[in-house]
């Protein structure tokens, strides 16, 4: 089954909302329908606004992080109902910096994930080792865990409405991507293990590399066969350049 390549650009906590507006203008101007199908992710203060700037253009809209929670008491929080009511589309859930730095768990993530679902919102599934884990020789054994946390949430259908993103952490603001073979590899993993438990689920679900991705290395990872486009921090606050690696995919 052919997979359309996404590129998704993860702005994280930078900008102005008037910023966000100018950027989100640009980005759309700049694809005009070319390419990857194309989403952003802006922070929760700009969602509305750039929600309107991408209404009905080719550039979905997305949100970075989703509560575990319902709608009530919870202070500081934000529903997978609020981010429905704004218009977006997709949400990433268990970025590495949640994970790591805010001691997100896995069960965490997979409860935020089912949130996101029942919502009508498609979650954006993060996994990734540390740079000690990958020295160790356990990135394999990590990003299996992470996986198969989020396989035992969602279910295996489930998963084929959800794309994953492998971010190695070492990769992330680093400027130091992940080689395209060695990324291809774990990816192919990835979906072998989604195929242990639907090989129609596995087919479908598309899988993102994400890790200091940029306009001079997207395509030789996007040319492998089980990367189905990218999960971009840095380069996609630039809009030409999100643009290009838009345009790299196959
Ligand atoms: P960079 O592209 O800045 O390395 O960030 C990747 C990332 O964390 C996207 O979610």
């Amino acid at each position: 089954m052919a997979r359309r390549p996404l590129v998704v650009g993860n702005w994280k906590m930078n900008g102005t909302v008037r910023e966000a507006a100018e950027l989100a203008r640009a980005v759309a101007a700049g694809l005009a329908g070319e390419g990857a199908e194309a989403a952003v992710c802006p922070p929760f203060p700009c969602l509305a606004e750039v929600g309107r700037v991408v209404d009905g253009t080719g550039v979905a809209l997305g949100a970075q992080d989703v509560s575990r929670h319902r709608p009530g008491s919870h202070t500081g929080e934000v529903s997978a109902e609020m981010l429905h009511d704004l218009g977006c589309r997709w949400v990433i859930v268990g970025h590495s910096e949640r994970r790591t730095g805010l001691g997100e768990t896995d069960e965490t993530v997979r409860a935020k994930l089912d949130r996101a679902r029942e919502c009508g919102l498609a979650p954006i599934a993060c996994v990734g080792e540390t740079l000690e884990q990958r020295e160790a020789g356990e990135a394999d054994r990590v990003v299996r865990r992470q996986v198969d946390a989020l396989l035992d949430g969602a279910g295996s259908e489930a998963v084929a409405g959800c794309v994953v993103a492998y971010e190695p952490i070492w990769a992330i603001g680093t400027g130091r991507n992940a080689a395209p073979e060695d990324a291809q590899a774990m990816h192919r993993g990835i979906r072998a293990r989604i195929a242990e438990r639907s090989s129609a689920a596995a087919d479908s679900v598309r899988i993102l590399y994400g890790g200091s991705v940029n306009d001079n290395n997207a395509a030789g990872l996007f040319a492998m066969p089980d990367i189905d486009g990218g999960l971009i921090g840095g380069a996609s606050l630039d809009s030409g350049r999100f643009a290009a690696i838009c345009r790299a995919a196959p």
